[in-house]
């Protein structure tokens, strides 16, 4: 049978966020503790984070401290996932040179995320070569643990797709011992992709459109109430809109029946909520509110965790340790498959040193005779 592998992970860039938290760390513990998978690993990957902040790696270094306590906070344990540390685990980096070559410059300008990305970052004039190409490095970081869930956003399915294909080129041309793995997405479609609180399309640090996991409760407040809504609904009495009110797409992704007892009796779910908004007679202030109440519920046992592993730092760091260690066992048995199934293990391979043994020891033979013939 084949074995259930998970592998997920996070670039260090900054602390965690909603859009995070509802589209995979969320996901992340519901499959940690479903007790059904052989092995979940989830990695803090800096080594691709670098590739676009080459510059700026004391940023890098920082986070992986903050992404770790954001794990931690939102329950993800140690004792069921092996979190780990990208750049501890140099096989990564060795599969990545062999992958390249299975891959060419034009299907890497063609991923739709890394020419998001591009324009984001402004690089069309000039693309570092190692982010044009972390891609092909996130496909060693799956195919190294043999990993065949990958829990990701939307945004990721670009990165899966090079994988697969990377895979099935290299089963094709050495041999079949890779794994070709499947994304798993979140069910709530609105979890794909969460918007900023500006109401643009991705929630990220570098737009400052974010709700923090570990936002103090003012804060979130403040954010929620300034979200973007629908622009023409100036008056209570005016009809609203729900495509594209960013309220509403929040609401679709947190919101249960349960938060209408709770917090807003006079609905008895999202939809009807929703139809008094479009009629119109349905403030802003009165979703804006109902939506903090939910998110402030749910973001509290995340922050109160967080500040627990907040005292215990050395602690927070033996656990990235001893799981990039595991992770190490993991891929190093993997490496060594690889380089004998592309016959780059030239001292372990008997039949090599044998044959080329062979090879000299006709080539001697035979110009020894022929240089008697000459003779
Ligand atoms: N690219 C992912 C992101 O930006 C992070 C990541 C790195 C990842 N390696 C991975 C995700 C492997 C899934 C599997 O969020």
């Amino acid at each position: 049978m084949n074995k259930k592998i998970i592998l997920t992970g996070d670039r260090p860039t900054g602390k965690l966020h909603l859009g995070h938290y509802v589209g995979s760390l969320k996901r992340r513990v519901e499959l940690q503790n479903a007790g059904i998978y052989d092995r979940i690993f989830i990695e803090i990957a800096d080594s691709q984070a670098i590739t676009d902040n080459a510059y700026d790696l004391e940023k890098v270094r920082q986070n992986v401290l903050e992404v770790a306590l954001d794990y931690l906070a939102c329950g993800i344990d140690p004792d069921k996932c092996i979190i780990f540390v990208q750049s501890q685990i140099p096989e990564l980096c060795e599969l990545t040179f062999y992958y390249l070559n299975l891959v060419t410059l034009s299907r890497l300008q063609r991923n739709p995320t890394i020419k998001e990305e591009i324009k984001l970052r402004g690089f069309q004039s000039s693309i570092p070569v190692g982010f044009l190409t972390y891609p092909v490095s996130q496909a060693a970081d799956i195919t190294a643990f043999d990993a065949n869930i990958i829990p990701v956003g939307e945004d990721q399915l670009p990165m899966i797709e090079q994988t697969r294909e990377i895979v099935r080129s290299f089963n094709k041309l050495y041999g079949n011992i890779l794994i070709e793995p499947k994304e798993l997405l979140p069910d709530n479609s609105s979890c794909s992709r969460l918007p900023g609180i500006d109401g643009k399309a991705k929630m990220s640090k570098s737009l400052g459109n974010c709700i923090y996991l570990s936002d103090e409760p003012e804060i979130i407040y403040k954010k929620v109430m300034s979200m973007y809504t629908d622009p023409s609904h100036l008056k209570v009495e005016d009809p609203g809109k729900i495509e594209g009110n960013t309220v509403f797409t929040y609401l679709d992704a947190f919101c249960k029946e349960s938060h209408f007892k709770k917090y807003l009796p006079e609905y008895n779910n999202l939809e009807e909520l929703k139809k008094h908004y479009q009629r119109g007679g349905l403030g802003d202030v009165k979703i804006k509110k109902f939506l903090n109440a939910i998110l402030q519920e749910e973001l509290e046992p995340i922050r109160t965790r967080r500040k627990e592993f907040e005292k215990h730092i050395p602690e927070v760091y033996n656990i990235l340790m001893n799981g990039s260690k595991k992770a190490r066992s993991f891929a190093s048995k993997k490496i060594e498959e690889v380089k004998s199934t592309m016959k780059i293990d030239y001292f372990n391979d008997f039949n090599l040193i044998n044959n080329q043994v062979e090879k000299y020891s006709d080539y001697t033979e035979k110009s020894l005779s022929e240089k008697i013939d000459n003779n």
